[in-house]
């Protein structure tokens, strides 16, 4: 990791700027390649990851894990991953407006200093953070937008899968352009063994 990725981290697991530093027992700053070509972000760590102060390791993560195998993409090769809050909100209730407010430039340095090409967005709060509120995630998954000058795709959250299984057919579909997206745009080799053409 560069030093000012490492120095942005140790400023970030020191961070006091919103009440959720209070209740938290883990900052979550993120994981994955620091020159990664897709960000994926979610909404905010929950139980399982403030416990062991990483992103996406309760069931929501497990699933994510299985998503990204199936696209050939590793956590340490491909992605970095992060959340719009990186502090648990208590009881997993969607962050306040404070509390994006006051964690939201971490995210954009963090984007800035990684500087993907695909920034994948998961569920609704990662989507109205990063786009817009009046952006909807039924009405708008699998369609590319521009966030932060980058192009962006909004995904149904796992957690929404786990809770409505029905979800799964549609996602799969969007993950499927998110690996057409990056054979054109950083490796046409890439491998996938379901996703083929
Ligand atoms: N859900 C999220 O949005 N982020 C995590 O890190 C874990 C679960």
């Amino acid at each position: 990791m560069s030093a000012s990725f490492d120095r942005l981290k140790a400023e970030i697991l020191n961070c006091h700027r919103c009440t959720l530093s209070k209740t938290r027992n883990h900052v979550i700053f993120g994981e994955g390649n620091p020159n990664a070509e897709i960000f994926i972000i979610g909404e905010g760590p929950g139980k399982v990851e403030d416990l062991k102060g990483r992103p996406f390791v309760g069931p929501s993560g497990q699933l994510l894990d299985k998503i990204l195998a199936a696209c050939g993409f590793s956590r340490e090769k491909h992605v970095f991953i992060s959340n719009i809050v990186k502090c648990r909100p208590p009881n997993n209730r969607i962050p306040a407006i404070e509390e994006t407010q006051a964690c939201l430039p971490w995210l954009y340095e963090q984007l800035e200093m990684v500087d993907p090409k695909i920034i994948v967005l998961l569920g609704a709060t990662a989507l109205k953070n990063m786009a817009g509120n009046h952006h909807r995630i039924t009405r708008e998954h699998g369609q590319w937008l521009t966030v932060r000058n980058r192009l962006a795709m909004p995904v149904y959250h796992p957690s929404a899968l786990l809770r409505d299984p029905r979800l799964k057919r549609p996602t799969w579909e969007d993950y499927k352009n998110i690996v057409r997206k990056y054979r054109q745009m950083v490796d046409r080799d890439h491998f996938s063994s379901f996703i083929r053409e």
